[in-house]
């Protein structure tokens, strides 16, 4: 037995019959397993060869054959996948929705051909369209289907997959179109690690289909059917092509069904038994029953294919520049929406993340219209492999973000897939990527300003009363607001110059900005809009004890992760991007001059020298209810000490003020029969301005 040799006692030569050998019995027990599910060895004695074999190819890697099993599991190495042009014509298929539609298919073919025809039924995996190309019996490439002239190499990820063959049962040079899936089953458990989830096992195909290294790709149990080859001597038949390919080696669709004449199909029973046969009149009840039946399936179909299986009426009856005229798809249902990609353009965020955006023709889905769909980012865009012109069908996920799910017609013009610009539409800046994104690291970039300056005044953070988008896109305009901390320190008075804005509105608007002054420091950190450190960091951060801005900014000075990463639920990742953005003097700056202007920095209240005018002087305050501004209402009575005050925690008979909030008690009695005067929030908010 030769696998009890070490392999440095081998000779070259012995070395590379062994590694034939042992090439050669392990892609057959692998077609076994895989592709007949009739496995004839021991997962052990399996094991233990492809081990050998692996130490072999190691050794001496000059022996490695092309088609080596051991290129299943894909390598480390990272690889581009280049634009290659297709030597066959890919082209898409016709669609019918209805079952009289494709009666009537039916007969306008038959007459075309001007003789009679068999019909063979498929299912129509909706997974990612693949070209295979053999060269003598080898894979040489796999293609996707790109526009249908040029597509994407993604050889050593389909090598990944058990069930192509990496060497055919003959020396053949031939093409094969087939479909790679992910079975249904597996889906919600990989989609549940993968860092953007993915909306449907088709989408998570596509995209580890893309993926730069292969063995990211073999951890993914993809599977592949193939459902069409391209001979150099083609026979009669569709039905003899299919079973070619299965002798080559390939993987069908066992859930094959065709329709013909009474002579043919006595042939194809007594071959395929597990095949459906029929006469033509029966194909409508046979689309009822595959219909029925595809919730059984563990991939998913969108439909059913119907094709012509004589080959020479095939070629009478040609091309479309779209498709072919010998075969039509049935669509099991309408879909989501369909429109055209007008232009796709970028938008750029508050973190400098770009996000490019389908600007599409209007259309109607479930009753909104729909112009803009996202498109995430670039690696979603080539997953799609999507152009400008391209017909496609959008969905609105979880009901809200419209999305482009899929191309169902490549355009016209011959656009090739869309590419990101490098750079930044807003500032001209070089665009750089982090994960899966692109951003511009530009911090004055006009776009990332607006959106820093829009999410600080925005509902959840400061939520600045009176500061909506459109007035906040003139203070931005007429450049009175530059960043975040002019909001503090333009003069509001300047506004009564412009069109649309008056005494009163002025007046709301400044205290609108005073109001928000009394936000509290978890909000005020929020805020500041720091990737990744949204209300729950915050919380986390507070009560890991970072209870102030300056201990904050002191740990980040360490520059040491592990000062943040020590509180649970904080991790590697959001304690980069805080020492980073702390220690950005930008933001530095932006912090003192926001801390100038009196927002909250600190969980404690500031004790500030009192600068404040003592209105409250000679009053004595105490509080009932909740409140919007003041949480807890303690907050409330501070202010009031601030201003000279007294406070009390019940109503006495020296208490003046009652601040009585929704669900205020005995208190508020009590001030009534009292005469105390009771003051509600809004009031109370003027009384502190004034
Ligand atoms: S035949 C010229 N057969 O459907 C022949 N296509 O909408 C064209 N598809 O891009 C393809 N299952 O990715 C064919 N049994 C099947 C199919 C099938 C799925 C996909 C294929 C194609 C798309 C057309």
């Amino acid at each position: 037995m030769p696998s009890s040799n070490t392999s440095s006692n081998l000779t070259p030569e012995q070395a590379r019959r062994e590694i034939d050998q042992l090439s050669e019995k392990l892609n057959r027990y692998q077609y076994e397993y895989h592709v007949l599910s009739r496995p004839s060895v021991s997962d052990r004695e399996y094991d233990r060869l492809f081990d050998r074999l692996l130490e072999l190819e190691k050794e001496f890697p000059k022996a490695k054959r092309a088609d080596s099993p051991t290129q299943r599991v894909g390598s480390d190495l990272t690889h581009e996948l280049p634009e290659v042009r297709h030597t066959i014509p890919v082209l898409s298929l016709d669609k019918a929705y209805t079952a009289e539609d494709l009666q009537a298919w039916i007969v306008k073919t038959i007459k075309n051909a001007g003789r009679t025809l068999s019909f063979v039924v498929e299912e129509k995996i909706d997974g990612a369209s693949i070209v295979l190309y053999y060269e003598e019996g080898l894979l040489a490439r796999a293609v996707t289907r790109g526009n249908g002239l040029v597509g994407n190499e993604v050889t050593a990820n389909v090598k990944t997959i058990r069930t192509v063959p990496l060497r055919l049962t003959r020396p053949e040079t031939v093409a094969v179109r087939g479909e790679i899936f992910l079975p249904r089953s597996l889906f919600e458990r990989i989609n549940a690690d993968q860092e953007t989830p993915y909306a449907n096992p088709r989408n998570l195909a596509a995209g580890t289909l893309r993926r730069v290294k292969s063995a990211d790709v073999a951890a993914i149990p993809l599977d592949i059917l193939i459902y069409e080859g391209y001979f150099s001597s083609p026979p009669q038949t569709h039905v003899e092509v299919l079973e070619q390919l299965e002798r080559l080696g390939f993987k069908l669709n066992p859930d094959t069904a065709v329709f013909s004449e009474q002579q043919e199909i006595d042939r194809i029973d007594k071959r395929h038994p597990g095949w459906t046969t029929g006469g033509l009149a029966e194909i409508t009840a046979y689309l009822e029953l595959a219909r029925k039946r595809r919730r059984e399936r563990d991939y998913e179909i969108d439909g059913l294919v119907l094709k012509v299986n004589e080959l020479p009426p095939r070629e009478s009856l040609g091309f479309t520049g779209h498709h072919p005229r010998w075969a039509i798809a049935f669509k099991f249902e309408a879909p989501e929406a369909e429109s055209v990609v007008e232009n796709i353009e970028v938008q750029v965020g508050r973190t400098g993340r770009i996000t490019p955006v389908a600007r599409i023709k209007p259309v109607l889905l479930s009753g909104s219209t729909i112009s803009n769909a996202t498109l995430h980012n670039q690696d979603y865009v080539d997953l799609l492999e999507l152009a400008i012109g391209d017909r496609v069908s959008v969905s609105k996920r979880g009901d809200v973000i419209p999305a482009v799910e899929r191309v169902v017609e490549k355009n016209e013009q011959g656009n090739t897939t869309w590419k990101m610009p490098d750079s930044c539409p807003s500032c001209g800046s070089t665009l750089s990527r982090q994960g899966a994104h692109q951003f511009c690291s530009n911090q004055q970039c006009p776009d990332q300003i607006r959106g820093r300056i829009r999410f600080f005044a925005g509902r959840n953070q400061m939520d600045i009363d009176n500061l909506g988008p459109e007035t906040l896109e003139v203070l931005i305009e007429r450049g009175l607001v530059r960043d975040v901390q002019d909001l503090y320190s333009f003069d509001p008075q300047a506004l009564l110059d412009l069109p649309g804005f008056g005494e009163k509105k002025v007046q709301l608007i400044r205290e609108g900005l005073h109001k928000s002054k009394r936000r509290s420091y978890r909000n005020v950190l929020v805020s500041l809009g720091i990737p990744d450190i949204g209300q729950k960091a915050v919380e986390l951060l507070v009560e890991g004890g970072y209870r102030d801005i300056d201990s904050l900014l002191k740990a980040a000075e360490s520059r040491d992760p592990d000062t943040f990463t020590r509180i649970h639920g904080i991790g590697e990742k959001i304690a980069r991007t805080l020492i980073e953005a702390l220690n950005n003097p930008e933001v530095r700056r932006r912090i003192e001059a926001l801390k100038n202007a009196g927002l909250c920095f600190s969980e404690e209240l500031p004790v500030e020298p009192e600068s404040l005018p003592q209105s409250f002087s000679g009053q004595t305050w105490c509080v009932t209810g909740s409140f919007e501004n003041f949480k807890p209402r303690e907050l409330a009575m501070e202010e009031v000490k601030r201003r000279g005050g007294r406070v009390t925690s019940g109503v006495t008979s020296k208490t003046t003020h009652l601040l009585a909030g929704p669900g205020g008690g005995s208190k508020l009695e009590k001030a009534r029969e009292l005469g105390v005067q009771i003051v509600a929030e809004a009031e109370f908010l003027k009384l502190l301005v004034s």
